[in-house]
């Protein structure tokens, strides 16, 4: 099939390419020339594990091709995937989907035969109706559908997760649109993929539902967490004891410094507006969103009693940026949280990440960015663990004590042993298990 991508950004990219490893011949259109001009060098402008080979694979085979003129993109099509991004609106949280209709706008004046529009991104309830206003705007008489297919990839395993996803939800009540989907995913069905197909309004509030799912689960074992921490359990062993319940799941049950990235604190941040205004408000998903809030800076306490309750004139280490490992991804990341705050009690901040520092040092000031974790050590007072990045976990313990000032430890991501720290002489915190 020939397919047209809109946004080659993670989603946008991760799709088109997958799309294109099946067998598809697809187009991806961004309006950002840099980008196209990078992707056309064999240059991947974002870092997904694994997605520079596929993209090679498949524009070596003619499959795969970027541009920044949509009308080369149309030509052939028969089907476009809005996967632009929808981000928070400025001042009232509401997604933000002027994007997604510049795009469809866009489709709407270029077309010039059937089509089937389907939104990738993440978009709330109702704006395929808009969309279908649009159109109706600039080309009355086009024969286009449009259709809602979110996508659940996570980055860091976006490949994976597209490749062999849970389920794939597919938004249509009309049944050519519903034909030309089941052609576009059926190399997944092959791979037996749960294909779920529901009604459109019903796809796009299934996505917010998800992510606001998954913040919940979050939130509470951190909360769990915090009631670990003072009557003396350790929230690993309640996450496992709860989350071997086949009913619970053990995924999603990680405490650390509260969940950040790309999706989750926008998503649930436009589910609560949509649910207030269609009179059905989500007290659950409200009190997430500000319990997840308020929990990324509190953060900095942690560390400043580990660095014996005052940070003015002294250092700290920090290790990771990225809202998560495996990405160079900063949206909403807890490190932007945390390190202002912990400038504004002193510190002089000393950071690496494997791969954000880049991202990173266009959104946080007065940071030294370092060639690696013992740099990030060398003379500091506390060492705070944010990002769970892999080079992390193995770390010559002895090297680090000798490059701290003080050797205390705060693992947001309980990484660490306690007890083989507290024998190697560190002051070691985590999240939700006894100190040491
Ligand atoms: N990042 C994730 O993990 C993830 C997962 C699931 C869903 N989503 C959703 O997918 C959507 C895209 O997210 P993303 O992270 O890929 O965003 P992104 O910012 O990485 O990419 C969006 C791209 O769209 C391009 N663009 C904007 N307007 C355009 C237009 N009119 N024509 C062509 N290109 C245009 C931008 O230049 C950019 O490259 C969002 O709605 C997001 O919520 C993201």
């Amino acid at each position: 099939m020939h397919i047209t991508m809109i946004g080659a950004g993670y989603v946008g990219l991760v799709s088109g390419a997958c799309f294109a490893d099946f067998g598809h011949d697809v187009v991806c259109v961004d309006t950002d020339a840099a980008k196209v001009a990078s992707l056309r060098d064999g240059k991947i402008p974002i870092f997904e594990p694994g997605l520079d080979e596929i993209v090679a694979r498949n524009v070596k085979a003619g499959r795969l091709s970027f541009t920044t003129k949509l009308g080369d993109g149309l030509a052939k099509a028969e089907v476009v995937f809005i996967a632009v991004g929808t981000p928070s609106r400025r001042g009232d949280g509401h997604a933000d989907i002027s994007y997604v209709l510049a795009a469809a706008r866009e489709i709407g004046e270029a077309a010039t035969k059937p089509l089937v529009i389907v939104t990738k991104s993440t978009v709330p309830v109702g704006t395929g109706d808009e969309i279908e206003k649009v159109l109706a705007g600039v080309k009355p008489k086009a024969e286009i559908s449009v259709v809602s297919n979110p996508e659940f990839l996570r980055e860091g395993a976006a490949i994976e997760d597209f490749k062999r996803p849970d389920r794939i939800v597919i938004g249509t009540e009309d049944e050519r649109a519903r034909d030309v989907m089941a052609s576009v995913y059926r190399p997944l069905k092959l791979n037996q993929a749960p294909i779920l197909f529901t009604s459109r309004r019903t796809a796009e509030l299934t996505k917010y539902a998800a992510n606001a799912f998954l913040a919940t689960k979050i939130t509470f074992i951190n909360e769990m967490a915090d009631l670990a921490e003072k009557v003396g359990a350790n929230v690993q062993e309640i996450a496992r004891g709860i989350g071997l319940d086949n009913r619970i799941g053990g995924k999603f049950l990680h405490a650390g410094p509260g969940y950040g990235g790309s999706c989750f604190p926008k998503d649930t941040l436009a589910l609560i507006k949509t649910a207030r205004d269609f009179g059905a408000p989500s007290r659950i998903v409200e009190t997430v969103a500000d319990v997840n809030e308020k929990r990324k800076t509190s953060m900095a306490d942690r560390v400043i009693a580990a660095a014996g309750g005052s940070l003015k004139g002294k250092t700290v280490g920090v290790l990771g940026l990225t809202f998560k490992p495996n990405t160079d991804d900063m949206r909403d990341a807890p490190s932007l949280a945390i390190i202002p705050a912990l400038q504004a009690a002193g510190a002089k901040i000393q950071a690496h990440d494997p791969e954000g520092m880049e991202a990173a040092a266009k959104l946080l000031s007065g940071v030294t960015f370092c060639n690696g974790p013992y740099e990030a050590a060398k003379d500091a007072s506390a060492l705070v663990l944010i990002t769970e990045w892999d080079v992390y976990r193995a770390l010559d313990l002895d090297k680090l004590k000798a490059a701290l000032l003080a050797p205390s430890i705060v693992d947001l991501r309980n990484v660490y042993v306690p007890a083989e720290m507290a024998a190697k002489g560190f002051r070691y915190v985590s999240i939700g298990r006894p100190a040491v």
